[in-house]
């Protein structure tokens, strides 16, 4: 019996075509949801919101957040605004997630948003149109969601 000297550079080149679908499949944007979080940069390490349960700040977050958040995270923050089905990533369902995060880690991801490494993702940094002050009271109306 002959060997067919076509298929085993054929086999060859299939493998590779697995193999490199394979990697581009794992290094796609992915939700950073579930995973370890990146670790907070120092500028905003440790910092914990002075505004925390306030009835008065949770109410103004409460508003900010419907004028600029509902888009993306959705009017419950379960991830499903509008605008989120075009994302990717897509947001996470932040509602369910903020048990998990901690304040100086949220701080950090609403002043500079997600256009940096590891996020790359649509998420606006809010830092020059916040004061931190409108931050923590975003923050305080975010620890209600459930
Ligand atoms: C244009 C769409 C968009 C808008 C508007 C937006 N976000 Fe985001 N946000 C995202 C996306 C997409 C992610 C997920 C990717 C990431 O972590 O960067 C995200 C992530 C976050 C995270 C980090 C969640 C995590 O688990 O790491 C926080 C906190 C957050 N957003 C808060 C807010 C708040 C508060 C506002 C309003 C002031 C807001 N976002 C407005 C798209 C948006």
């Amino acid at each position: 019996m002959q060997k067919n000297p076509t298929l085993f550079p054929l086999l060859i080149i299939i493998f590779l075509a697995l193999f490199l679908a394979a990697c581009a499949g794992s290094s796609q944007p992915t939700a950073i949801s579930g995973q370890a979080k990146p670790t907070v940069p120092a500028e905003y390490a440790g910092k914990s919101n002075p505004l925390a349960g306030d009835p008065a700040a949770i109410e103004a977050g409460k508003q900010r957040y419907a004028a600029n958040c509902t888009p993306c995270h959705g009017a419950s923050g379960m991830g499903d605004g509008p605008a989120a089905q075009s994302l990717n990533p897509k947001p996470q369902p932040l509602a369910k997630e903020m048990s998990t995060l901690q304040d100086d880690y949220i701080l950090w991801r609403i002043a500079e948003g997600g256009a940096m490494a590891p996020f790359h993702s649509a998420m606006p940094a809010w830092k020059n149109i916040f004061s931190q002050e409108q931050i923590w009271q975003v923050m305080a109306f975010l620890r209600t969601l459930k």
